[in-house]
């Protein structure tokens, strides 16, 4: 997805932070030559082709067509369904190493369960071979945001049990059919932020959430509880899902089966022990909420303090699945926040997932349009959080990149600087023994985006609506990554921009 939607939230004074980074010089030859670079998209994002051969809508498709999106849908989207190859051979142009998708679930299997849509089966096969074809490693995500409408009308999705095993048996169908060749799969997207983006805020499909909480009035939902409830069941599912490939497809497929988490880098406000403890407990209900299970078997003890019996407790054959079960972290990083203790938060009666957490978000130290502030420190600092709390495992980190709006210039100089400095953080978290693995951008093409639909986009290529054949442009971050890729040094200098510039325009 990818989205400052904490903006949405909070009456957030904007702290600019300009930082950018002091400018050290580096080359694609200083990172691991197995170390993979990439873009990304996801399914409803990208593919259109919404209501074509077989496929049935899922809850983003229902979230779209009720207006939540400035009145866009993903119906048509880039239309990346009919224009792979010709998506393929962009990335190609670029030189990436690597495409991270996700397989609509509702195209795949059209009624969430049962049958598999021959039509669905023959797509994704001819985006893998395309890709591979040309050198490029797939990346797949099983699931992001695009749960089948049935099955949340038929059993409430996520907040249902049974979902558990309707996704292990979707899993099996993705594995069994495309395993031979996706050697990195990731399960449920960023399940921190679907988890209170949907239903504790209720701005997120399928939009559940319960007042006084939540910023819509929520038809349905409970704010309290379900938030939870649903990352609970996320992780039955995603550890369901690991179990069944480790002990199945593993040994034959040589893959690795991973999930993949949002992340804010947390910024104390001030240096009062109070913002450092709150500082903590933030990361613990983000990332911990997560990360916590997956490393150590059950979630942090100040969620389990602070949510008591609305946080649900993993049986000792549960945490057994789910403690251990990923061979890599994915994460998601865009910005940074500031953490300031809100003591009240810990004192209410009646409480949400947000109120449990018991902070005030300050400010952002990144603000997206045209007045960027570059924080690299802030995605190292991230990396540097998973090598000392948890045990240093595998990351990719799978989205990241920058907003603009969709009608700026191809020119993106701030995108260009951003990923220069993002990039400059993740090298140097390397060197300071993190243990990542690849990077890839968010996103390939400006697409269908979760709050700003066709109005801004992160894209390294243009798409202009307005042509019937959505045509593609390359932005000046799509040159600048494609050189990079072919060697060049890179660094944040101001001239080294300037003459990138020139390089562009002598392209167009
Ligand atoms: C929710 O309902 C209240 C009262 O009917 C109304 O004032 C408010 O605008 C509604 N909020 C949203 C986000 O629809
Ligand atoms: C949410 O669930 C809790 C626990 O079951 C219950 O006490 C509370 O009344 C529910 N809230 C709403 C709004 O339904
Ligand atoms: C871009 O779109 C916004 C909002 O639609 C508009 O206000 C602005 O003038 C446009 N800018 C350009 C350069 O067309
Ligand atoms: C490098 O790693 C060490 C040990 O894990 C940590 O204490 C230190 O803060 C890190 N340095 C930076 C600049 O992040």
């Amino acid at each position: 997805m990818s989205n400052p939607w904490f903006l949405k939230l909070v009456g957030i004074s904007l702290a600019l932070v300009v930082e950018i980074c002091s400018g050290d010089k580096y080359s694609r030859n200083d990172f691991p030559s197995d170390f993979v670079f990439g873009s990304g998209t996801s399914a409803y994002q990208v593919e259109g082709a919404a209501n074509e051969d077989g496929r049935t809508p899922s809850i983003w498709d229902t979230f779209a067509h009720a207006g939540n999106v400035h009145g866009a849908t993903g119906d048509v989207a880039c239309d990346q369904y009919h224009k792979y190859k010709e998506d393929v051979q962009l990335m190609a142009d670029i030189g990436l190493e690597a495409y991270r998708f996700s397989i609509s679930w509702s195209r795949l299997i059209p009624n969430g369960r049962g049958p598999v849509n021959p039509k669905g089966l023959q797509y994704y096969n001819n985006l893998i071979n395309e890709l591979l074809s040309h050198g490029i490693q797939p990346h797949v995500a099983l699931s992001n945001y695009d749960l089948p409408q049935t099955l949340e009308d038929e059993y409430g999705g996520w907040i249902s049990r049974e979902i558990v095993k309707d996704f292990s048996v979707y899993a099996d169908v993705c594995f069994r059919e495309f395993g031979d060749r996706v050697k990195y799969w990731s399960t449920v997207n960023e399940p921190n932020v679907f988890g209170q983006g949907s239903y504790d805020f209720g701005f997120l499909p399928p939009q559940r959430c319960s007042p006084p909480f939540g910023m819509f009035n929520c038809t349905r939902g409970n704010s309290s509880t379900e938030p939870y409830i649903a990352v609970h069941h996320i992780l039955l599912a995603h550890a369901s899902a690991v179990n069944l490939y480790r002990k199945k497809y593993q040994e034959k497929q040589n893959g690795y089966v991973g999930l993949c988490i949002y992340s804010f880098w947390y910024i104390p406000y001030t240096d009062s022990k109070e913002d450092a403890i709150a500082t903590q407990r933030a990361n613990d209900f983000l990332l911990g909420w997560v990360l916590d299970p997956l490393v150590y078997g059950d979630y942090p003890q100040i969620m389990k303090k602070n949510a008591g019996s609305r946080i649900p407790a993993f049986t000792k054959a549960e945490a057994k699945l789910v403690k251990g079960s990923f061979d890599f972290i994915g994460v998601i990083h865009y910005s940074s926040i500031y953490v300031k203790d809100n003591p009240n938060g810990l004192v209410v009666q009646q409480r949400d997932y947000t109120a449990d957490a018991a902070v005030t978000f300050i400010g952002l130290s990144i603000m997206t349009e045209f007045k960027v502030s570059i924080t690299p420190w802030a995605l190292e600092g991230v990396l540097g959080y998973l090598k000392q709390a948890y045990g240093n495992p595998p990351v990719f980190v799978y989205e990241n990149g920058l907003r603009t709006p969709h009608n700026s210039s191809l020119e993106d100089t701030p995108r260009v600087k951003y990923m220069e400095a993002y990039l400059e953080g993740v090298l140097n978290a390397l060197r300071n023994g993190s243990n990542t693995r690849g990077y890839f951008t968010w996103s390939l093409l400006d697409v269908f985006e979760l709050f700003d639909g066709y109005d801004a986009g992160y894209g390294l290529y243009y798409v202009d609506m307005e042509d019937p054949n959505l045509k593609r442009y390359p932005k000046l971050s799509a040159h600048w990554y494609s050189d990079f890729l072919k060697g060049k040094t890179v660094g944040s200098d101001p001239e080294r921009v300037g003459e990138l510039n020139q390089n562009y325009i002598s392209y167009s």
